[in-house]
């Protein structure tokens, strides 16, 4: 009987102590959501960093959200992306709604010979924020072999997802070095977070994002340049093929508009706050079962693909 009171009192403490670390995990939660969408705002973005903001995929989804949302603080935009008609479209209503002057350039970010065309439509331009937004993935989630023209798209989605970014990187950030002044926005994915079984590919090359722009913060803050890796979860748009926005998948427009807040105060962000909440909820959990999770989820849009492509 005696020797049952010290483990209860050693019980006691540790059933405590774990209440506490739970409540200040917690705590430090709610402050960082505060501090960053409470109080936040886009100020930090906008001319003074440069004239310029350069968006590579910018005709749709996340990619035009930043090309406009970055207009209306003022800043002039340089949209890339494969089709001029689309760019025509996009850049003309910019224009009108925001008063700011924009320019193309047309480039397929599947092939690796389009640099200096980019380089020439960006020669003299002031760049004040690159945004790293161009990204493809499978028409499906499958399995890495099961992949239709898997040599083709391997070449084209590394390309797009990882190639990109290290050349519109080693474009941009001269001019930005020597400004002293800069922000650069990777988007990667919360796939690029947690490895996504039947998104391999997807999932490796928003990893090798995520790792680069965290490296690049790193080696490039002391020299006043922002490197931020965005991470979101699902966000309402083709690639995402969800057409219906909810408090869970977003638009677009909703997403950047809360993702442009975190500038400046989070290197690395999932964006937007139910994105946050599910990313941190997903850390508490070990790795197996996240594979799992993300396993079950990506099977499930697999056989509804599958399904709809039978029927047709
Ligand atoms: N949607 C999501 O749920 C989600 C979640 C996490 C991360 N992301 C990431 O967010 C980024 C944007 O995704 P999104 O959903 O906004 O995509 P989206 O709606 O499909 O838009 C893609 C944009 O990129 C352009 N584009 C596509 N392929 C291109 C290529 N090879 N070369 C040049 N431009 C190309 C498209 O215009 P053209 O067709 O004219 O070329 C379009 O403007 C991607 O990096 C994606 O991985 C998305
Ligand atoms: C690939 O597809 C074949 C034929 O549909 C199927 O039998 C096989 O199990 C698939 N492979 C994997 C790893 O899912
Ligand atoms: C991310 O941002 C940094 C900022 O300098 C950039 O250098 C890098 O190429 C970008 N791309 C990736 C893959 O992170």
């Amino acid at each position: 009987m005696e020797s049952a009171v010290p483990a209860a009192g050693f019980l006691y403490w540790v059933g405590a102590g774990t209440v506490a670390f739970v409540g200040l995990r917690i705590l430090c939660w709610l402050f960082t959501v505060l501090r960053v969408w409470g109080l936040g705002s886009e100020d930090r973005v906008g001319p003074s960093l440069g004239e310029w903001a350069v968006v590579t995929g910018s005709t749709d989804g996340i990619g035009k959200a930043y090309a406009e949302e970055l207009a209306k603080c003022g800043m002039k935009v340089v949209l890339i992306s494969r089709s001029q008609d689309k760019l025509n479209q996009v850049s003309s209503e910019i224009r009108e709604k925001f008063k700011v002057e924009t320019r193309t350039i047309a480039a397929d970010f599947g092939s690796v010979d389009i640099y200096d065309t980019i380089k020439r439509g960006l020669e003299g331009l002031e760049i004040g924020i690159l945004v790293n937004n161009v990204g493809t993935s499978y028409e499906y989630p499958e399995s890495f072999l099961n992949v239709s023209d898997l040599d083709n798209t391997i070449k084209k989605l590394i390309n797009v997802n990882i190639v990109s970014v290290c050349k519109m990187t080693r474009l941009v950030l001269p001019g930005m070095e020597e400004r002293s002044k800069g922000v650069i926005l990777n988007i990667s994915s919360i796939s690029g977070m947690y490895p996504v079984p039947l998104l391999a590919l997807y999932s490796a090359s928003k990893a090798f994002v995520d790792y680069f722009s965290q490296c690049l913060h790193e080696e490039y803050k002391s020299k006043g340049i922002f490197v931020q890796s965005v991470l979101p979860y699902l966000v309402a748009t083709k690639l995402a093929k969800i057409r219906k926005a909810t408090l869970d998948k977003p638009s677009s427009e909703t997403f950047v508009k809360s993702a442009l807040k975190t500038v400046g105060l989070q290197s690395r962000t999932n964006g937007y706050v139910i994105h946050f909440l599910l990313a941190s909820i997903m850390s508490l959990l070990p790795s197996w079962i996240c594979l799992k999770i993300m396993m079950t989820i990506t099977k499930s849009i697999q056989a509804c693909y599958l399904k709809k492509n039978k029927k047709n």
